[in-house]
């Protein structure tokens, strides 16, 4: 029997791995030298992790340049960040009867939330659509804006092809609306400026690009917007009142954190800058364009979103005409030990721009630590399969 070949982990959309050393020995460390629950008591232990959370808090801010690192929130996950953005703004900014402008693109953490306010607040919704290059046409925003448009929510980068919007164009033109941007696939990847491309909210995930653990994410929100929590209780300040603080970023953050996530995550960023955003791009879009130029030479496979020569991120969708999504996917994981992800990937709406729906596609994405080798390897399984 021959030995199955090496593992290749080509589902960086949904969680990158490895993950950096020092990411690992970081947790390591935290893990087994102090307490983990920062902020609340007067101890060592207490006050080494709560330098901790700052410095990872100070990482982001300085990544995103955000000019005040106290309007950086940690959350569990992106998830949790946007939802926090969507529900937080109702009785706020958004009220029943406004208006929502969002793309064609989004993941279900941005499009449940929505559709639950479309369906309880009277919230009504226009969808950026998707040009014939798989791209969010920025162009048609003038179009969809009211004068009740209260927010414009848009994902940077799509989870299911790759394709990038033009956030800084949307920035541009919201007029009085709030921007949210959904960063779960581009931050660690694709520069992002709070300030210079006018972003009211920006979501973000640890464990994806900026190459944390599990658990771990925020946001950030602008100086001057508030939103209604969705969580309260014990933050280790003003404990003397029964009341939820009204500053930032305690307001979000009730409940002991998520120490070693963040602290991870806090390692993860550290890498980031140390190897440089555009470094990491580029080798990202060279893995990219290798298996792009290759894949489109076998007749049997159809690939959906933006070409090899756009500006877009290393998450490709596919499929392989005469075989279902499942059965490739599976196929690669079990006779060539390639992990990928088949399905829908939680964007339905997405599918059904590219007429995918509701079988989905194969997707592989590629990450910082995957290599020429890798995509050659997918290149050939997917050659194997398409044949047989
Ligand atoms: N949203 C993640 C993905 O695209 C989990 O796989």
């Amino acid at each position: 029997m021959s030995a199955k070949p090496a593992p290749i982990y080509a589902d960086n959309a949904a969680t990158s791995f490895p993950k950096p050393r020092e990411v690992i020995d970081t947790v390591s460390s935290v893990l087994g030298s102090m307490s983990l629950s920062p902020g609340r008591s007067a101890h060592q232990y207490s006050l080494e992790c709560s330098r901790l959370i700052f410095d990872t808090r100070e990482a982001l801010a300085d990544f995103f340049n955000c000019p005040d690192s106290s309007r950086i929130a940690f959350t569990c996950n992106v998830t949790e960040a946007l939802n926090v953005g969507i529900f937080g703004l109702l009785g706020r900014v958004l009220h029943p009867g406004d208006h929502v402008i969002t793309t064609a693109l989004e993941h279900n953490s941005v499009m449940r939330p929505l559709r639950y306010l479309e369906k309880t607040s009277g919230i009504s919704i226009s969808i950026l659509p998707v040009s014939g290059d798989g791209e969010v046409m920025v162009s048609e925003l003038p179009r969809l804006m009211r004068d009740n448009t209260r927010l414009i929510v848009a994902n940077h980068v799509s989870n299911v092809t790759g394709a990038v919007a033009d956030i800084e164009a949307i920035g541009r033109n919201k007029g009085n609306a709030v921007f949210m941007v959904d960063a779960a696939q581009s931050a660690g990847v694709f520069p992002i400026d709070v300030v210079s491309m006018n972003i009211d909210m920006l979501a973000f995930t640890g464990h994806k690009s900026l190459l944390g653990p599990t658990g771990s994410g925020g946001f950030y929100l602008r100086q001057g917007l508030s939103l209604r929590p969705l969580k309260m209780g014990g933050t280790g300040s003003n404990s003397e009142t029964e009341i939820q603080p009204d500053f930032m970023p305690d307001c979000h953050e009730a409940g002991t954190p998520n120490t070693l996530g963040i602290a991870g995550l806090g390692a993860g960023v550290g890498f980031v800058n140390r190897t440089g955003l555009a470094a990491i791009r580029e080798h990202e879009q060279r893995l990219c364009r290798l298996f792009l130029e290759s894949v489109g030479q076998i007749k049997e496979i159809l690939v959906f979103g933006p070409a090899a020569d756009r500006e877009r991120a290393a998450v490709i969708s596919l499929r392989v005409k005469g075989k279902s999504e499942s059965e490739v996917a599976q196929s690669l994981d079990r006779d060539f030990h390639i992990m990928v992800r088949a399905g829908l990937h939680c964007a339905p709406g997405a599918h059904r721009t590219m007429g995918t729906f509701a079988d989905g596609t194969v997707r592989f994405s590629f990450g910082f630590f995957n290599t020429e080798a890798d995509v050659t390897a997918c290149l050939t399984a997917l050659e194997i399969i398409s044949k047989n």
